[in-house]
């Protein structure tokens, strides 16, 4: 039998539906914002996420599907291409080549697509999954570095959770500075390192020397205690990134959005300056973040684009559907009566019945006349009901029923009147 890959599968209705009424509702939230679609190929050349995610990350050094994409014409040369890991590496290249920059606006784009990374797979961790993602960019002449943008972009995030319905999420911040006064950092970073790096291990030591921020990646649980003494990058920001990380929590304060600030979160990607922020929701175990992102204000020139700070986030749209699921297990009330209808004309008593146990909040289903008593309670027993309420004849003229404990096997007669209490005992 030929299985889906490891670390990919298929998503199946009933699932399914969950996905499209989450996509749904993106596009309809996003719309709201000013947000327009962008879609762009599943995979890039393989520079494109070395010089934007970077050479130290684990994305790039583990995690990418790479391949040589051999010339097949003399006029053609070969190519290092990877499936894409993420998706702002892509907008940004998208931004450059077409001079989305030209009108002058803030482009606010967002997209919905599978991404490619070769971790190791577990729930909520996969090789391909989906992401719903975001970017506001633009020159800065149209506002795309100030506060408000990544306040907007924090809100509309916390609308989208709202209308799908995601509750007990918790919204992580931090500012990881800028090309300024970031190098003073990495010095600190590097210097604390000297005396400690021969007790960490491989990856930690080579970054130690070439890129120290990832070091603060690492998830080797002994050199755990090593990294919490590192300094703080909240210790080396410069006034400009202190103000504006106080001007983007001042604007969340205004409205109501709730946050914790964490001065270890720096973020798995090199491209970040000021703005970092993460959502984690406790239902997903291990893989705890629902979503990422920050504001990456020198990707296009890094890419040698223009000018063109922005800010963006992708959902894990795995970990959302997962997430609601999980909410949606615990929300949906269990079973609690089955009324079996028993004899001709019964199905109308047996349905006034169940319609008045509803409206008091009673989650009831109903079987049908032409069933017999025993396939009705095995019905019952399959569907996990508590009780059975039997509407018969005689019943209906005493307005009052039999009612069975299928755990107990216990069956009394309880008037209509009464029934609610009883089930609820
Ligand atoms: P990221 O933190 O690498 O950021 O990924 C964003 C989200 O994608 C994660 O929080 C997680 O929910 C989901 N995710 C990542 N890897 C996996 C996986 N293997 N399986 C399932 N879900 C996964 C980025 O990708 C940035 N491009 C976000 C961004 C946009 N920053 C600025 N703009």
């Amino acid at each position: 039998m030929i299985k889906a890959v490891r670390g990919t599968r298929d998503l199946l209705p009933p699932d399914t539906e969950l996905w499209n009424f989450v996509e749904h509702t993106v596009r309809e939230v996003f719309a709201r914002y000013n947000y327009r679609e962008i879609r762009t190929p599943i995979f890039e050349s393989t520079e494109l996420f070395s010089r934007s995610v970077g050479e130290e990350t684990d994305i790039v050094s583990k995690e990418m599907f790479t391949w040589e994409d051999k010339a097949r014409a003399a006029s053609e040369k070969t190519q290092t291409l990877t499936l894409r890991p993420e998706n702002t590496a892509g907008v940004v290249r998208a931004y450059i080549e077409h001079e989305l920059g030209r009108s002058g606006l803030l482009q606010k784009l967002y997209y919905i697509g599978p991404q490619f990374r070769r971790e190791r797979p577990q729930k909520g961790r996969y090789r391909q999954f989906f992401q719903i993602g975001a970017e506001v960019l633009g020159p800065t002449t149209a506002g795309s570095e100030l506060p408000i943008r990544d306040a907007e972009v924090l809100d509309m995030l916390t609308a989208l959770l709202d209308a799908v319905g995601l509750t007990g999420w918790t919204l992580y911040l931090n500012s990881v500075g800028c090309a300024k006064c970031r190098p003073a950092y990495n010095q600190a970073l590097r210097d604390a390192l000297e005396n400690v790096k021969d007790q960490m291990c491989g990856d930690c030591q080579r970054r130690s020397e070439t890129n120290p921020l990832r070091v603060l990646d690492c998830k080797v649980p002994e050199d755990q205690p090593i990294i919490e003494g590192l300094p703080k990058i909240a210790d080396y920001l410069d006034e400009g990134c202190r103000e504006h990380f106080a001007q983007v929590r001042a604007i969340l304060d205004t409205l109501g959005i709730p946050y914790q600030v964490n001065e270890r979160m720096v973020r798995g990607l090199d491209y970040y300056t000021r703005t970092t922020f993460e959502f984690t929701h406790g239902k997903l175990g291990s893989q705890s973040a629902v979503l990422g992102g920050g504001r990456y204000d020198g990707l296009s020139e890094q890419l040698d684009g223009p000018k063109a700070p922005g800010i963006g986030f992708a959902i894990g749209e795995d970990r959302l559907v997962l997430a609601l699921q999980a909410q949606q297990q615990q929300t949906l009330a269990p079973l609690k009566a089955f009324v079996v209808p028993l004899g001709e004309g019964m199905n109308r008593h047996a349905l006034k019945l169940a319609k008045q146990l509803r409206a008091d909040g009673v989650a009831v289903d109903v079987s049908d006349e032409s069933f017999r008593l025993k396939k009705s309670f095995e019905t019952a027993e399959k569907l996990g009901a508590t009780f059975a309420i039997i509407v018969g004849e005689n019943e209906v003229k005493a307005d009052a029923f039999a009612v069975k404990n299928l755990t107990s096997g216990l069956q009394t007669t309880v008037s209509r009147s009464e029934l609610l209490g009883h089930l609820e005992d």
